[in-house]
């Protein structure tokens, strides 16, 4: 082998491991969470939303052309939220801005991954994979607001 492919080889290498540090320091430093695959099971492709705690939910996410189901999430200051997400027909992605969410939504895969809100607002989330002519007027919202009195 040539002294310039072993060169390039090693550099090649040494590219890869500093890209893999960087990776895994972005994801211990900056709590960048990475969604998690889960088996795909039929009950995920009915969009609902579930309060399993004080303050604990679990939101099924189901991306179409060109809307999110539900496309409002409402949810009280405080609240630790499981986002499950997939698709009925293309690829789609969802990103929630503020929260360093970025998901893909697949057909037959399921994505997972879990956000804190810990301040009331209004959260846009939106498609960022183009999915056709209507890609653009893919979104949602998450609304986070201090629970009502109700006494
Ligand atoms: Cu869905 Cu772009």
């Amino acid at each position: 082998m040539d002294k310039y492919e072993i060169r390039i080889i090693q550099l090649t290498l040494a590219m890869i491991a500093v890209f893999l540090f960087a990776l895994l320091r972005a994801t211990n430093n900056y709590s960048a969470d990475l969604p998690a695959c889960i088996p795909y099971d039929g009950s995920f492709t009915e969009p609902k939303m579930m309060e399993l705690d004080d303050n604990l939910y679990q939101v099924y996410i189901v991306a179409q052309m060109w809307s999110f189901e539900p496309a409002e999430i409402y949810l009280p200051v405080g609240a630790e939220v499981d986002f499950y997400l997939t698709s009925k027909d293309v690829v789609h992605g969802m990103h929630l801005y503020e929260k360093n969410l970025n998901m893909m939504a697949v057909p037959g895969g399921i994505n997972k991954s879990t956000v804190k809100f810990d301040k009331p607002g209004v959260y846009e989330l939106i498609c960022h994979e183009y999915c056709g002519s209507g890609h653009q007027h893919m979104r949602a919202e998450v609304i986070v607001n201090y629970p009502t009195e109700t006494n």
